[in-house]
């Protein structure tokens, strides 16, 4: 079955052949042919061949479908007080999670199956395609077992993060707790996981460790990927260069040696504008991450502490506004970076052969995407190549 989606106003490919080589590749008044999951022809609409069925997008702006590549999905309980006091000057430092670890140890598995349910019905709603999740908030070898059990369901982007933090148990002997998560943990999880992850911060785990944690995930064949200096400066994003990790999340407080370490290599830094937003954190400047020549993603860190939002759209709108990056670096970030982020070359931009994953917007240009923060102008999400989600005005 093939299906053409024609009169496209405006086609985001994010392949630089198309249209005057900037790296959106726009073409104007153009066509998508999709043939089960993957795109089989992408043209100008008056040129696009004749198949099963058509959809009409009547002029509006199709771009690819968002990559989050950074979510903590599988958890019970609310901090909306913990929120509530931050905005009136409480500073975050972490502390919550163990609020969190406490309600998803309490909570049996249909309830944490259910809260990831709700959470991808709404990134998809977000235009969201393919979204990574992390566990992190079990932190025993059993509950971090059954967060990946339950996120393998819904993802093939499932990411094992025992080194969250040290749980109140282990307080008094955190080196028992890195050679849990780096020994029993780490062979119960490695199975069920794509990538390893470690909060390399202050209150988390320090450098030695973070290094500990990740050469042991490497060496039982997971993939590479660092939460780094969120909350202070640090020497995280320089070890996850050395260590080649696919990306550094937050860098908050990265200097011109971090950014000088990423330029010179295959790891991409992602930022996270949801988390600078509701800890009322200092920005950091996204246009000195692309000056010095970093790849770099936008991802949601939708987490119930320090970023509950599923909005790939809001988190543009940030990014634009708050991080100084152009809408058009913004939606690449959230796309063709988000797949870089996670080492895909399937997904992130629309080519022939890639999977069909794109969204219709209920405007005309890519940019409402920040110039109407908050309106929802996602319309038609289509996930290898099925229409997953329409507005009620379509
Ligand atoms: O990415 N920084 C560490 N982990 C999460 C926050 C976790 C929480 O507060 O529950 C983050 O911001
Ligand atoms: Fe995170």
């Amino acid at each position: 079955m093939s299906v053409v989606y024609d009169n496209i106003g405006e086609l985001v490919t994010n392949d630089p052949s198309h249209g005057d080589g900037s790296p959106l590749g726009i073409i104007d008044d153009a066509a998508i042919v999709v043939d089960g999951d993957r795109i089989a022809w992408i043209g100008p609409s008056d040129h696009a061949p004749a198949v099963d069925d058509r959809v009409d997008c009547r002029k509006a702006s199709v771009i690819p479908g968002f990559v989050d590549s950074h979510a903590h999905l599988i958890f019970a309980g609310d901090r909306s007080a913990e929120f509530a006091a931050r905005m009136s000057g409480t500073p975050y430092d972490g502390g919550g999670i163990a609020t969190t670890v406490s309600a998803t140890r309490a909570a049996g598995d249909d309830k944490l199956a259910d809260n990831l349910a709700r959470l991808a019905a709404e990134l998809l709603r977000s235009g969201v395609t393919t979204f990574e999740t992390k566990s992190g908030y079990g932190l025993t070898v059993a509950d971090e077992r059954r967060a990946l059990e339950i996120a393998g369901h819904v993802t093939d982007e499932t990411t094992f993060l025992g080194a969250h933090v040290v749980p109140v148990e282990y307080r008094d002997r955190r080196d028992d707790y890195v050679n849990l998560v780096a020994g029993d943990m780490l062979a119960a999880c490695a199975p069920r996981a794509r990538w390893i992850d470690v909060f390399c911060d202050r209150g988390a785990f320090d450098i030695d460790e973070s290094r500990t944690i990740l050469e042991a995930g490497a060496d039982a064949g997971l993939g590479l990927r660092l939460h780094a200096s969120q909350l202070g400066p640090g020497q995280g994003i320089k070890l996850a260069v050395e260590l080649g990790a696919a990306s550094v999340d937050h860098c908050t407080f990265a200097d011109d040696s971090d950014l000088e370490a990423l330029a010179s290599s295959s790891t991409v830094a992602t930022l996270l504008p949801g988390a600078e937003f509701c800890t009322r954190a200092r920005w950091p400047d996204g246009r000195r991450f692309v000056a010095a020549g970093v790849t770099i993603a936008l991802a949601t860190d939708c987490n119930p502490g320090t970023s509950y939002t599923t909005s790939m759209p809001f988190c543009i709108a940030l990014a634009v506004r708050d991080m100084h990056l152009t809408p058009a670096e913004a939606l690449r970030a959230a796309t063709a970076g988000g797949a870089a982020a996670l080492r895909r070359d399937d997904i992130g931009a629309l080519a022939k052969g890639m999977r069909a994953d794109f969204v219709r917007l209920d405007a005309p240009s890519y940019i409402h995407l920040a110039y109407r923060p908050g309106v929802p102008i996602i319309d038609t999400v289509v996930v290898g190549g099925t229409r997953m989600k329409e507005s009620s005005n379509q």
